[in-house]
């Protein structure tokens, strides 16, 4: 299908759900989910993700669920942004209580086609009771041109034995699909999608065995610089994963081959913790029921710990992630100490030659302390009163004193932990928008003690990390109150760095005032 996995993910729920139904959605979940329980009028409850201490989002903690309750579908991200996918049999018994289960597949169409993720994606579960789809945009992670994405759907049992029903479905399904369909296709799109099918069918196991094999090879590379460097006092960049990736014996060679660490999925799940012990990957979940994906690499900055606590001196990821988006190097996602590279096709040794290249060249700036005119000669022109004559050092510890004084990484945690209460359902919200019964208010001037609380008219969706904060017809009352101060400083941050901004789905700024402040405002239901 045409438009993406913004329209596939759209059309599938168009196709089950009808007005006030109760749902699942992953608060985890790309916007365009939140669109759908807008058009479907779903009335949705949320699975929360878990959180590390360097804001990684992991998987959802699936035992806050209420198992008496029933739904008529969920939706879960497979796999997260930062590469955590789920062992779906085990999710399907989690979900027991839900009658449809749809995995947003949009960064993982690719899953089908290795043993390593066995079990891990939403078609290898068996003919069930359940119905069961996927959206996957072939184009991201397959060659298919942009916005071409499939849908898969395993039908249950008593749908898929008779032919009659089969073809029942078929045209029931095609309504939606049709409902989203342009009546001019742009059939080289169409194409793409079969020649990305038939480029996977022949060859598929071979090229993402190779790129696995490669992403475990950098891994592998930032994780001995990195310790080679740490045995002379010396910095370099860390790499997310279990230690035994890169273990070492006595002789300075790998203890595992690449070949074992390709084909084996338990060195890459995450386990819950033992008493006492620190994971590496930091998320206190309860059961074995997740991975990670050896193709989505996660690099950590100096500064902060698994568990979040900082250091006295610490660079924050958007510096260098600014800086390598300079050098043609586009990272796919930037937190504040973390950021995610994709190892995927295309991906050529020479390509990752340049990064590493590129992330010592870094360090040598940073260490030498170059001039940060010299590193980053726009931003300075653009706001010499801030950063004229500052080093890039410098720059990295004023920016890490900032987040550590503000404490803006607990600051997001607390707000991420809060679960504002919806007044209204997100597609009520919508409707006041069409009905102009809205209005756009600064956030400094909502006050959450109010005895009548605003209510969201839009979804807050902060970048990083691209989680809905708040969903249109949630109420901006005590309950929300950290995500409101979450924001706000968020709002500060980028008026003391200047050039930071960073995108806020459902946030505007006000016109800079005479000291060159702007300030955030969002649309709020008239009351
Ligand atoms: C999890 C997820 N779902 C859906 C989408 C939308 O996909 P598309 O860009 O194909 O519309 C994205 C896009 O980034 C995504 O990350």
């Amino acid at each position: 299908m045409l438009n993406g996995t913004s329209t596939a993910n759209q059309i599938i729920w168009r196709s089950q759900v009808s007005p006030g139904e109760q749902t699942l959605m992953d608060r985890n979940c790309h916007k365009s989910l939140n669109y759908s329980m807008i058009i479907t009028g779903a009335n949705p409850e949320y699975m929360h993700p878990l959180r590390n201490g360097l804001g990684i989002i992991g998987p959802v903690d699936f035992s806050e669920i209420q198992s008496e309750k029933l739904y008529k579908m969920a939706a879960l991200t497979n796999s997260t942004y930062d590469g955590v996918c789920y062992y779906t049999h085990y999710v399907q018994e989690c979900l027991k209580n839900v009658e449809i289960l749809h995995f947003d597949e949009a960064w993982y169409a690719y899953a089908k086609f290795h043993e390593i993720y066995e079990k891990h994606y939403g078609m290898s579960l068996p003919p069930g009771n359940k119905l069961v789809f996927c959206s996957q945009s072939t184009h991201k992670l397959l060659t298919a041109f942009s916005q071409a994405s499939m849908i898969h759907v395993r039908l249950p049992r008593y749908l898929s034995n008779s032919a009659e029903a089969r073809e029942n479905f078929h045209d029931l399904f095609n309504e939606s699909y049709m409902m989203h369909g342009s009546t001019s296709p742009q059939y080289s799109m169409v194409a793409s999608l079969e020649v990305a099918t038939k480029m996977m069918l022949d060859n598929g196991d071979v090229v993402f065995d190779e790129i696995i094999k490669e992403a475990i090879e950098l891994r592998r590379k930032i994780a001995w610089a990195q310790e080679d460097l740490a045995e002379q006092k010396d910095w370099f960049f860390k790499i997310w994963q279990p230690p035994c990736i890169a273990e070492r014996n006595e002789n300075r060679e790998p203890k595992i081959s690449i070949e074992k660490l390709a084909k084996d999925q338990t060195y890459w799940t995450i386990k819950p913790a033992k008493p006492g012990e620190t994971t590496w990957h930091g998320f206190a979940v309860k059961d074995e029921y997740a991975m990670l994906d050896p193709i989505k690499l996660t690099f950590i900055c100096p500064g902060i710990d698994i568990n979040g606590n900082m250091d006295d001196a610490g660079i924050p990821a958007a510096i260098v992630t600014n800086y390598l988006i300079d050098k043609g190097i586009v990272c796919e996602k930037t937190d504040y100490y973390s950021w995610l590279l994709l190892n995927s096709a295309g991906t050529t040794k020479g390509k990752q030659g340049t990064l590493v290249a590129e992330l010592f060249k870094f360090k040598e700036l940073y260490d030498s302390k170059a001039l940060l005119a010299d590193v980053f000669p726009d931003l300075v022109a653009k706001y010499p009163e801030k950063y004229q004559g500052k080093s890039l050092k410098d720059h990295c510890h004023e920016m890490h004193d900032y987040i550590k004084k503000h404490k803006l990484l607990e600051n997001m945690r607390e707000a991420f932990e809060a679960r504002p209460i919806n007044d209204i359902t997100p597609a009520e919200a919508y409707r006041c928008i069409i009905k102009q019964e809205v209005e756009s208010v600064e956030l400094r001037d909502i006050n959450p003690d109010g005895a009548t609380p605003r209510i969201a008219g839009v979804m807050l969706v902060p970048y990083p990390p691209g989680i809905p904060i708040m969903m249109g017809g949630e109420k901006f009352d005590l309950y929300a109150g950290d995500i409101l101060k979450y924001l706000i400083a968020r709002q500060d941050f980028e008026n003391e760095f200047p050039g930071y901004e960073s995108d806020i789905h459902g946030i505007e700024r006000t016109a800079p005032d005479e000291e060159g402040n702007k300030y955030f405002k969002t649309l709020l239901i008239k009351n």
